[in-house]
């Protein structure tokens, strides 16, 4: 056996759980994000988290762990069930309206760990290893919305892990004057949308290794975490998860994958208003009202 790979000699072992990190404070959002999670903002009838989650269900997830803080009581509420609800839309007959409410508590099996402090993506992922154990995971960024006509993005994921059984890690390209918002990865070599990653660098100022942002999916092996243990604090006292991979590809192999679809950084006001616009045009209820509505705006 390969220790900490998630992997025994033949095929890889099928990736089940995923750790959604959502202990964050979200301060690019203010003060809209005063007391509710960024996570909880609506994209048109949905909170973002909730596509997310079900991302990561259709590609093939069954264990949902979120790293949750001070103040995100609401994220734990949404995906728990509302008896009190039910039986009101049941009494009423409102029995589509009540298929909705309760498919978003029977998704999968939720469970939760606290953060207590928000030290960072790093930190927070190490607060879910006891639940991971020795298995592969995917980590999901819950303010990253990403829609594909086809393939889920983390099914592209692991369609790449299950095939060479090392961690992969999603990348988008971005304007070269936009590589300092990210991490960026280093290629050893790039074949299409593949490449192996020699190293990573977090939101470079200067000379960034490549175009090729790392955006907010992942899929790990469990050998990360004895990397990520060992990350010392940055200069605000937080330890990044860029940092640790950048180690760990030093000693595991680690490709990157440039996903095919369209990422929203809801997290993000501008972000979020695009998301909002483009989702709302693709509704099938109201997209074509809200088209012909956009039309007619003059600013
Ligand atoms: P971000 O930096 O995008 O989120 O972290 P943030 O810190 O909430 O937002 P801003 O920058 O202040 O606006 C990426 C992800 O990591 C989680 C966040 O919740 C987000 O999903 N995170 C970040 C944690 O869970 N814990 C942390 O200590 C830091």
């Amino acid at each position: 056996m390969t220790v900490g790979t998630g992997h025994k000699g033949g095929r890889p072992k099928k990736v089940k759980k995923a750790v959604f990190p959502v202990a964050g404070l979200g301060t690019r959002f203010l003060p809209a994000t005063k007391s509710l999670p960024k996570e909880m903002l609506p994209l048109v009838d949905k909170p973002v988290i909730q596509y997310v989650v079900e991302e990561a269900i259709a590609s093939g997830i069954e264990k949902v762990i979120f790293v949750t803080g001070r103040g995100k009581d609401a994220i734990e509420n949404h995906f728990d069930r509302s008896i009190e609800l039910e039986t009101l839309l049941e009494k009423r007959n409102q029995g589509s309206l009540l298929e909705v409410v309760q498919h978003i508590s029977n998704m999968c099996e939720f469970w939760y760990v606290r953060q207590k402090e928000p030290l960072g993506l790093g930190h927070a992922i190490l607060k879910a290893r006891d639940i991971i154990g020795d298995d592969p995971f995917a980590v999901l960024l819950g303010d990253d919305v990403i829609h594909t006509d086809g393939t889920p993005g983390l099914r592209q994921l692991m369609d790449v892990y299950e095939e060479r059984g090392k961690s992969v890690i999603a990348l988008e390209e971005v304007p070269a004057e936009s590589t300092s918002k990210y991490g960026v990865a280093d290629p050893e070599w790039r074949d299409g949308p593949l490449c192996k990653i020699k190293g990573l660098v977090e939101k470079p100022t200067a000379n960034p290794p490549s175009n090729m942002a790392v955006i907010g999916r992942y899929v790990l092996t469990p050998g990360v975490f004895d990397f990520l243990e060992k990350v010392r604090p940055d200069a605000k006292g937080e330890i990044q998860l860029t940092t640790g991979l950048n180690a760990f590809c030093a000693k595991e192999e680690m490709f990157g994958l440039l996903f095919t679809g369209r990422r929203y950084d809801t997290g993000d006001k501008l972000g979020f208003l695009k998301a909002t616009v483009e989702y709302g045009l693709r509704n099938g209820e109201m997209g074509r009202e809200f088209a012909s509505f956009l039309r007619s705006i003059k600013y």
